[in-house]
């Protein structure tokens, strides 16, 4: 019997490292830099690697490693990087059986990584998108207790409310980490979403679009999620901390000190794993936020998004006790 399905992208990585050369400092773009290549040339690069993930199965795997009987549900093209996909789920111990594999080639990225440790990512954002609900084979899932929504982008994001829909009336939990095809799906359609939801999770970005209030302005942020969504409210913010709301109490979070190798998966790792801290620890939502960061920073000293995940046996970690946690009143 599973505890915890997931949902989200599946996805085949390219990792590059581009050389310095490449890297152009102009105005012209947003950051003030960025990566440019010669038309026509032939660019040698030092060091690549693959790695499999996507919202879906880097949560999977936190779950799994955290010692949860985890499912996937999603969809993969039929060809090569597709059923290595289903392959490695299957070792790893996940399940596979809500897997569609559809006529779409499997979600590609292709990331540049830089030695100022900003990456650029090309997604083809194919079969993922494909996931038809009406097909899924609910039966064979025997009701778990909680659902994880990773980022359901393009055509998928209008499958949340559906999945949404289905586990509340089958008494699941939910945890939705809403990326931005969902957010722009707008307030309408997702105030009617947040009402079945008990865990939302967005970066600061994220929160500030969809609450329309500046990303300046974070106890504004707070105050807004809280009115919309009557559950617990949690907003990332990459190395300046996290912030979490449970009714009036907002908690006010540390990210660690890390050098950083790789930040693919860091979203996802943190929502899967204050998630899972949240469950075992009866719904304490420091012991969340202490695993979800153990998580995340554990997964982005290393490269790919599901090789540094904290392991189960990892019961509390120095890094967790140390991390310093501030609690008051949301004002
Ligand atoms: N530079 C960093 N230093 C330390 N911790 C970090 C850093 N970047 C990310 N983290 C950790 O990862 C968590 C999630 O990061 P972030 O807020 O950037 O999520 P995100 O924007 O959703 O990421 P993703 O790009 O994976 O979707 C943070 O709360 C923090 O614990
Ligand atoms: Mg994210």
């Amino acid at each position: 019997m599973f505890e915890i399905v997931t949902f989200g992208s599946s996805t085949w990585d390219i990792f590059l490292k581009v050389p310095d050369n490449q890297l152009i400092k102009s105005q012209d773009f947003l950051s003030g830099s960025a990566v440019a290549f010669n038309l026509g040339s032939k660019i040698d690069i030092e060091d690549m690697y693959f790695s499999f993930g996507g919202g879906g199965v880097n949560s999977a795997f936190t779950f799994l490693n955290q010692g949860f009987n985890v499912a996937y549900c999603g969809s993969v093209g039929k060809d090569i990087p597709g059923k290595e996909i289903i392959n490695l789920l299957k070792e790893a111990g996940i399940g596979t059986d809500l897997i569609q594999e559809v006529d779409k080639p499997t979600n590609n990225s292709v990331i540049f990584n830089t030695s100022e440790n900003e990456r650029t990512v090309l997604a083809y954002r194919g079969a993922s998108e494909m996931l038809d609900m009406e097909e899924v084979y609910w039966s064979h899932i025997d009701s778990p207790l909680w659902f994880y929504i990773a980022p359901l982008s393009g055509k998928l994001s209008k499958s949340t409310e559906e999945i949404v829909n289905f586990a509340k009336k089958n008494k699941i939990k939910v945890a939705i980490n809403l990326g931005n095809s969902q957010i722009s799906l707008g307030k309408e359609k997702l105030s009617a979403v947040l009402k079945k939801v008990d865990v939302l999770l967005l970066n600061l970005e994220e929160a500030a679009l969809l609450t329309c209030i500046n990303s300046n302005d974070e106890a504004g942020i707070m105050r807004e999620l809280n009115n919309i969504h009557n559950g617990i409210n949690v907003v990332t913010k990459g190395d300046q901390g996290v912030l979490v709301s449970d009714k009036d109490i907002l908690f006010d979070a540390f990210s660690c000190k890390v050098k950083v190798v790789d930040k693919t998966g860091a979203g996802d790792a943190f929502g899967a794993g204050f998630i899972s801290g949240l469950i075992k620890s009866n719904y304490d939502i420091e012991s969340g936020i202490r695993r979800g960061i153990a998580n995340a920073t554990s997964c982005i000293k290393v490269k790919g998004s599901i090789n540094g995940l904290l392991r189960a046996e990892e019961v509390f970690t120095d890094m967790e006790e140390k991390i310093k946690i501030d609690k008051g009143k949301i004002i």
